[in-house]
């Protein structure tokens, strides 16, 4: 989605909002712009394409070394992408600009009545109408910059982060959020906005987070403002001191994020179990569940709404927390259950999972589920976000920030904490016997040393990803556990390398998918020596017998599959329940082998964003 980036104070702005930017590419988009203020005029900036053209493009417009400036980086919702949609946009006099992530959802009625009263649009976009609409409520009731801001977006229906920027009054810049994440980072004389905290974490490591239907008058040399934006109220700015640092949002000498992203999984589900999980004592220990843990026990199912990746995160809880804690468990796309008018009650457990928890779909589902009543809890990787602050507890995963757009390491903290709800609750409900709980949470601990192991398949997966790099299409078979692994296997590939993939329960295939089947598929197997191993044998011979090319992820010294597979890829032997934090590996490493060897932008796939803060 859209990022957004500001600056005011003593240093110049233009190289603070670029690199910005740039960290912010992470989230998607197709074009970007900057503005700049250089003592008397707005110097403008936009490109449709890559941060790094608008740099080129810059070169010669950007003259000024000035000290405010707002970048943007755009992901189209209203109109396409070109250079004249891009943000930042003026209002009709040139004195205001605005930067806006989000969607205004009545901006065609407002439109029109701006066009009634004289003004003139240039882009397609839902932002030149909210630009212009504050410089008419300005105008008409002679206000300040904040107060226009305000009574304005008090007459928008929709989500927005905005800045905005007034050179009449060049010593402010205006924020606010709702729906839209917005960050300000505040050090000694200088303020930066952003959409999260990446671009101003060199600068200071205070921030100040809005919260939904707040602004702030971001004021230089003045005490910044925050109020709401309904009634007019006054908010004490709470700065919070940010945990990221610089190393972490830097690529550490791999060629791309996701690379790096899927190495630090050893280390990153250790992180998520830390302080958490005894092994020795049989202790898991969640201060989140623990302080509601009636309510788990109480509940007469757990509901789980999430989107992507997060939602196949979801579909492998369904099956620990069945298993281990008998609790009848619904996974629920967020985007259907939030319209389809579901049965919710007090009684229900509702987790929503997001590793960014910012995604709109699974905010709605949230707010629904309150409203009838739920308990939620969230389970999130970014500290601060939306959803962590809207459910009424949570566990974060602490994966650290996931810049590469397709997740990875998000998966495997995410199953990691909800493998420990589960066994939590098997402990308090007594589901579990007492050797297989201690079993788990040993084998928990030592984990990340088979994820270690599982990253040594690296050289065959780039062996095979050379093999069928050029497939137009690719099936991804699994069982049981294996199946949401399946399923987040395909999403992988398809979203990185633009190859048509379909993740299936691997005995479905016979109703449906193995019409699909010849000499020129490669079909994805997901074989491990637990679970339903003899029956998933057979699977791979009813592909054999159709001539498909079988790529089979094993436990280390498989034999039987090996004879039939073309491809074997070699993993450490774990229990069913725990496979899925292993196979998903080499799953991650064959999507981006075959993704970087077809040319393709792996940490900004075409299209994604990595943050969907609309519908
Ligand atoms: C896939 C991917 C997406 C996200 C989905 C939900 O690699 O990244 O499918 O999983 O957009 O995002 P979060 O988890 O931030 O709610």
């Amino acid at each position: 989605m859209c990022g957004i980036v500001g600056y005011i104070g003593y240093r110049e702005a233009y190289p603070i909002v670029i690199k910005g930017l740039k960290r912010l590419e992470y989230r998607g988009y197709d074009s970007a712009g900057v503005m700049l203020y250089d003592g008397e005029e707005l110097k403008l900036c936009k490109t449709k394409g890559k941060v790094s053209d608008l740099e080129k493009k810059a070169s010669k417009a950007i003259t000024t070394n000035g000290t405010i400036g707002i970048g943007h980086t755009r992901w189209a919702t209203h109109g396409v992408p070109n250079d004249v949609n891009s943000h930042p946009h003026l209002s009709n006099s040139g004195d205001l600009a605005i930067i806006h992530n989000g969607i205004i959802e009545n901006y065609a009625p407002l439109k029109e009545e701006l066009i009634k009263r004289g003004y003139v649009f240039h882009s397609d976009t839902d932002t030149e109408v909210l630009v212009n609409l504050i410089e008419e409520v300005q105008k008409k009731e002679n206000l300040k910059l904040g107060k226009a801001v305000q009574v304005a977006l008090n007459q928008v229906v929709g989500a927005y982060a905005i800045a905005v920027f007034d050179k009449k009054n060049p010593n402010e810049i205006v924020a606010a959020r709702l729906g839209s994440p917005l960050a300000i980072g505040v050090g000694e004389g200088e303020y930066f906005i952003a959409s999260d905290a990446s671009p101003f974490i060199e600068y200071t490591s205070n921030a100040i987070y809005l919260e939904d239907g707040e602004m702030a008058n971001i004021r230089l040399h003045k005490a910044m403002k925050i109020r709401k934006i309904k009634d007019d109220s006054l908010v004490d700015p709470y700065i919070q001191e940010l945990q990221m640092n610089l190393e972490q949002i830097e690529k550490g000498g791999y060629d791309h994020f996701m690379l790096k992203e899927i190495y630090e999984q050893p280390n990153v589900i250790k992180d998520t179990y830390r302080g958490r999980l005894h092994a020795n004592e049989g202790i898991i220990q969640m201060a989140g569940v623990e302080d509601n843990l009636e309510k788990f026990l109480n509940a007469d199912r757990i509901i789980i709404v999430a989107c992507g990746t997060s939602w196949h995160a979801g579909l492998v809880a369904e099956y620990i927390f069945e298993e281990f804690a008998r609790i009848s468990v619904e996974v629920e796309y967020a985007s259907e259950f939030r319209y389809r008018n579901p049965i919710i009650n007090s009684k229900d457990v509702v987790i929503a999972i997001s590793q960014s928890g910012e995604t709109a779909d699974t905010m709605a589902a949230i707010k629904l589920a309150k409203e009838h009543g739920a308990f939620v809890f969230g389970v999130c990787n970014v500290v601060g976000s939306s959803i962590s602050r809207e459910t009424h507890a949570g566990a974060y995963t602490h994966a650290g920030p996931e810049i590469g757009v397709a997740s990875t390491k998000a998966f495997t903290t995410q199953i990691t904490v909800l493998t420990m709800i589960a066994l939590r609750l098997a402990k308090a409900k007594g589901t579990l016997s007492n050797s297989a709980f201690h079993a788990y949470l040993q084998e928990l601990e030592i984990i990340p040393e088979k994820v270690k192991e599982a990253l040594e398949t690296n050289e065959k997966a780039k062996e095979i990803a050379s093999v069928f790099k050029d497939a137009p299409n690719c099936l991804y078979l699994g069982r049981g556990y294996n199946f949401p692994v399946a399923l987040e296997g395909a999403l992988k590939l398809k979203e990185i390398s633009y190859i048509h993939a379909e993740g299936y329960p691997a005995a479905e295939m016979k109703h449906g998918p193995i019409a699909l089947i010849d000499e020129q598929m490669p079909v994805v197997v997901i074989a491990p020596k637990q679970g339903h191993y003899d029956k998933i044998v057979s699977n791979i011979q009813e592909i054999k017998s159709r001539s498909g090319k079988i790529i089979a992820v094993v436990t280390k010294g498989d034999t039987q599959v090996r004879e039939l597979a073309d491809y074997v890829i070699e993993i450490p032997e774990t229990s069913d329940a725990l496979s899925p934090l292993i196979t998903t590996i080499p799953l991650q490493l064959l999507s981006y082998h075959i993704a970087v060897m077809r040319g393709c932008n792996v940490d900004q796939p075409r299209n994604l964003a990595k943050s969907v803060t609309v519908e």
